[in-house]
């Protein structure tokens, strides 16, 4: 009996509802080259326009399913405007899907936000003198705590004095979850880019920051445990320039949620932009696999959103149901999107205009079901010749 899994598919606003079917293709085109695994899939319409539509941001069923059932969450974007032009908010003046987005992070505790940032070959990347041999690390943001607790507020509204409080909450056991949860991947890695060396690098400000002291304590702690993995610090600051000027020295790298928040777009940037950024919100019981970026109402419906960060998530979400479940036909179909991936990008021909820059500039851009259809063929004939 092939393993069956259940899949919420949460397209949401924007352009998350261009590039998630896309990726629903490429889901099951895998799970079909691969074998030995089925998947039962519902979309549930949700987000910013829904809640204008709904008055609520899903539906009931869809909570439901997504909460109580599903093996895996596949989630695009949420963030919708209004006839204005203006955010779509809800009553308490967030944006309308902060509850699916950040609350699914919380209720089901999703710890690891886990954003590779990996150069394939064939992808433009700014920085001019780095190729996809410098550029494969992972960063780690926690997602559970810090800044993005909702503990804040504003004194003395309106007046001369008026004065706003962020509260960052950083507690041991968040650090140590998202600590040793990135400890755990360096040891499945093949090490730095620069010297084959597994490393992780813990990303704060322990110089100042109190939080960030404990953060740094506990990573310290946890490195102890892991002897054949190099422990590396480095302060937020200095870890933005290093970033851009030694990548292929980081293999894994941990940071608290904001820093955390930052530094994984400037991620996105150096593995060529956020159309090719996929993540995993990965916790120990659930987890939910989306693209970095946001609902892009700048280029919504013109049929050129770059669907490969929400293909590449599904490869995430493939490959974390394999090793959850010791199933080696998921971890076999997250190997197909990867290859299937890198042999488009490769091959150079099939591009969303996002990426047809330097080297590209001259190809001609094609749509975001074209890259898609690429990416199809590629996984039959892989998946045929295996
Ligand atoms: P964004 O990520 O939507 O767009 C930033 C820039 O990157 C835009 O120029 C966009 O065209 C480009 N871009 C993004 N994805 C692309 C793709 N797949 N292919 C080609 N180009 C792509 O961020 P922005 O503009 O700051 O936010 C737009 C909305 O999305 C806001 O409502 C925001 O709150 C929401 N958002 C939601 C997120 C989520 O649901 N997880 C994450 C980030 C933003
Ligand atoms: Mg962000």
């Amino acid at each position: 009996m092939p393993k069956k899994y259940k899949i919420s598919v949460l397209p949401g606003d924007g352009i998350g509802k261009e590039v998630i079917p896309e990726a629903v293709r490429v889901m099951h085109a895998a799970k079909d080259a691969a074998g030995g695994i089925d998947i039962e899939d519902i979309t549930f319409d949700c987000g910013g326009e829904y809640y204008e539509r709904e008055g609520r941001e899903w539906s009931e069923e869809g909570e439901r399913f997504t909460k109580g059932e599903a093996d895996a969450i596949l989630f695009g974007a949420v963030g919708a405007l209004d006839s204005a032009g203006e955010p779509v908010k809800l009553p308490d003046g967030k944006h309308a899907g902060y509850n699916i987005v950040i609350g699914l992070r919380l209720t089901l505790e999703l710890y690891a936000n886990t954003r590779p940032v990996k150069l394939y070959e064939g992808v433009p990347t700014p920085l001019g003198e780095k190729t996809h041999e410098d550029i494969d690390m992972v960063i780690v943001r926690e997602n559970t705590e810090g800044l993005y607790v909702p503990a804040r507020g504003i004194l003395a509204e309106g007046s001369e004095g008026e004065m706003a409080v962020d509260l960052r909450l950083i507690s041991r056991k968040g650090a140590a979850r998202v600590i040793d949860y990135s400890f755990r991947l360096a040891e499945t890695r093949k090490g730095a880019p620069s010297d084959g060396k597994k490393r992780v690098t813990c990303v704060d400000k322990s110089n100042l920051l109190a939080g960030c002291q404990l953060f740094r304590k506990v990573f310290r702690e946890t490195a102890a445990r892991y002897p054949k993995i190099e422990p590396d610090y480095a302060y937020v600051d200095a870890w933005a320039l290093w970033s851009l000027m030694r990548p292929e020295f980081y293999d894994v790298v941990v940071a608290p949620n904001m820093f955390g928040d930052i530094i994984t777009d400037l991620g996105g940037g150096i593995q060529g932009g956020l159309g090719m950024a996929p993540s995993g919100n990965i916790g120990d019981k659930h987890a939910m696999f989306e693209p970095v970026h946001g609902s892009a109402p700048d280029i919504e419906g013109q049929n050129k959103a770059n669907p490969i960060a929400s293909i590449l998530s599904v490869a995430m979400m493939y490959d974390w149901l394999g090793t959850k479940n010791k199933d080696r036909h998921s971890l076999a179909a997250a190997d197909l999107v990867k290859e299937a991936v890198a042999s488009v990008l490769r091959e150079g021909k099939t591009r969303t205009p996002d990426i047809c820059r330097r080297q590209w500039k001259d190809v001609t851009p094609s749509s975001t079901g074209t890259v898609t259809d690429a990416v199809l063929k590629s996984l039959e004939k892989i998946g045929g010749e295996r």
